[in-house]
């Protein structure tokens, strides 16, 4: 994923999605956010690569969407909601 240098990738995120980014999105495999969004911004644009990267999402795949989420608004150019 290119990025500007000068871009803070978490400004990308809704507030519902930057907080707690360093607590855990994958429960199952204990996998805080924020090392999710730094395999997001260092080229990771898929789920089947983040749990590559991280583990996320290979438990039972119960983060799944709130992985989708975050590459959605990472990866998306100008998309931010409140969602
Ligand atoms: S919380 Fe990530 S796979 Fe269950």
């Amino acid at each position: 994923m290119k990025t500007d240098p000068a871009e803070n990738p978490l400004d990308r995120l809704p507030p519902l999605l930057n907080r707690d980014l360093d607590q855990n999105l994958c429960v199952c495999n204990e996998v805080v956010k924020m090392d999710i969004i730094n395999a997001i911004v260092n080229g990771a644009t898929t789920v089947a690569e983040i749990k590559k990267r991280t583990y996320a999402t290979d438990g039972i795949g119960c983060c799944t969407r709130q992985v989708e989420r975050l590459i959605e608004c990472l990866c998306s150019p100008d998309v931010k909601t409140n969602t």
